[in-house]
């Protein structure tokens, strides 16, 4: 009958693997990806029902009162987060997962410090989940705006982080050899620290590849804890937890290596180079702000023949992506040529101005990444720069800046800009931008919503 009982089970984590895969290829595509997460929920859902009939396990009740918990707060935090605040959320998932990889590990550790092997498998798992924990937490810290979210550099760190790893490693070594509970307990102190550690010196506007790694490392965690229960008696979980390690592992170091790409970092440098730590020094910037009003901006657009449509956080936090679609309609309807320019890090997520322009209607076929439309900004008439900021940042080119080698949209070789923002507020970075004191730039001031409704009134004047 256990034997049975189990197979079926493991059938049911084949099932809900293969979901899971079709679920990460929808993911690839914004016009799939909707239902790759749908694929993905039913995947976990199916592992997660099936996993307390396996034999031999126990306490069911306290098993039932954490999924409750999980469960309610999961879906209360996820119903009333703002678009915006999503990396926070993220992050603390991500933690969670770490966190829940290192326990898992304890547990383990604690049950089988005597069989070696095992054991290494469950302290590779623990040092992993630790790290990916604490550095998942400072970063919902650092992107909630509860710490600094400029680097914070403590002097000697990496010989400081070097020497907290090293020791961490041995004292969780040496609690194997002398199968000792005791030495557990420093073991995950050193090795969260590590975690903040190595976090704290990294920038804000590196934070999407942190947490893109820390991602892959609860991956990685997952999978080492599963081939360590894969021994013990709640064997066939432990498959399940393999292959869905394995799984976040890999797309998430792939995740890692493309958001590292598309800001021009490398890993090691976004980690070991405490980014934007010190302020650029010596640069002043020429020229000065100048003002335009809406009905002389709907004036120009609407004798342009190409505009191009480059939107930024502040589109998601006025909400506008609705009006934004009013307006290049509007513009479309005059035979105005209108793209939107979408560069891989607008906003605070990978993928958020395409998620809030898809919710508003805009055609994926109008949506043009920064290799493709680079080239066609010194050709374009007008450029509407809407609550974007860093990503436009010609300060990028410019050796010494903290912002120096991040790929940006090259807006200021456009014959106009005008840039929608609200006032004198700096982008993430903390940077001041001198495309907006260039001659071809106006400021179009306001909340991006307003503005664009009052752009949508007197366009429809003309
Ligand atoms: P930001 O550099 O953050 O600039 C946004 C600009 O929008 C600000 O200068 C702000 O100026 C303006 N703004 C804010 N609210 C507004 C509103 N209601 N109406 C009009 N304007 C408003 O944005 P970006 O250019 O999209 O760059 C994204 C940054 O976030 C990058 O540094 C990136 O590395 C970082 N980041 C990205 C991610 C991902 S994965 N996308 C995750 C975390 C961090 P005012 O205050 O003057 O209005």
């Amino acid at each position: 009958m256990t034997a049975y009982v189990a197979d079926v089970i493991n059938a049911v984590y084949v099932v809900a693997v293969i979901v899971f895969i079709l679920g990460l290829r929808a993911m690839s595509s914004p016009t799939t990806a909707r239902r790759g997460i749908l694929y993905a929920g039913v995947a976990m859902l199916l592992a997660v029902a099936v996993t307390p009939f396996s034999p031999h396990l126990s306490n069911f009740a306290w098993i039932a009162l954490g999924v409750g918990i999980g469960s309610l707060a999961g879906w209360y935090w996820a119903r009333v987060v703002q678009m915006t605040a999503m990396p926070q959320m993220v992050a603390v998932f991500n933690g969670m997962g770490g966190g829940a990889a290192a326990a898992i590990a304890a547990v383990t550790l604690l049950g089988s410090l005597a069989v070696h092997a095992t054991a290494g498998l469950s302290l590779a798992g623990a040092i992993i989940g630790s790290i990916s924990f604490a550095g998942s937490m400072i970063a919902f810290l650092k992107l909630q705006g509860w710490i600094r979210s400029k680097p914070i550099v403590i002097p000697g760190r990496q010989v400081i982080n070097t020497a907290v790893l090293v020791v961490g490693v041995a004292v969780g070594v040496v609690a194997l050899w002398k199968v000792s509970t005791l030495w557990l307990l420093p073991f995950y102190v050193l090795l969260l620290s590590y975690g903040a550690l190595l976090t704290l010196p990294i920038g804000g506007a590196d934070m999407p590849v942190v947490i893109s790694l820390t991602n892959a490392l609860t991956g990685i965690a997952v999978a080492l804890d599963g081939f360590a229960l894969v021994n013990g008696p709640l064997g066939d979980a432990g498959y399940a937890m393999v292959i869905a390690g394995v799984l976040v592992g890999s797309a998430g170091s792939l995740l890692t290596l493309l958001m590292a790409r598309a800001m021009n970092r490398s890993i090691s440098n976004v980690f070991f180079g405490a980014f934007g730590a010190q302020e650029e020094e010596g640069t002043t910037i020429q020229g000065s702000l100048k003002p335009i009003e809406a009905s002389d901006v709907a004036v120009m657009l609407s004798y342009a023949s190409s505009v191009i449509i480059v939107p930024g956080y502040g589109l998601a936090v006025a909400q506008a992506q609705g009006k934004v679609k009013e307006l290049a309609d509007l513009l479309a309807q005059k035979d105005v040529s209108v793209k939107f320019a979408i560069h891989p890090v607008a906003g605070r997520m990978p993928g958020h101005m395409n998620v809030l322009l898809a919710e508003a209607g805009v055609s994926y076929d109008k949506l043009f990444d920064r290799d493709e439309i680079n080239p066609e900004f010194p050709s374009t008439d007008v450029v509407m720069v809407i609550g974007a900021n860093d990503v436009v940042n010609p300060a990028a080119h410019r050796q010494g800046s903290p912002l120096f080698g991040m790929p940006i949209l090259d807006v200021e070789s456009a014959k106009n800009v005008i840039v929608l923002k609200r006032g004198a507020g700096k982008g993430f970075a903390g940077i001041e931008n001198d495309l907006f004191y260039r001659d071809n730039t106006r400021m179009l001031y306001g909340d991006a919503a307003d503005t664009l409704t009052k752009l949508v009134q007197e366009l429809k004047k003309l």
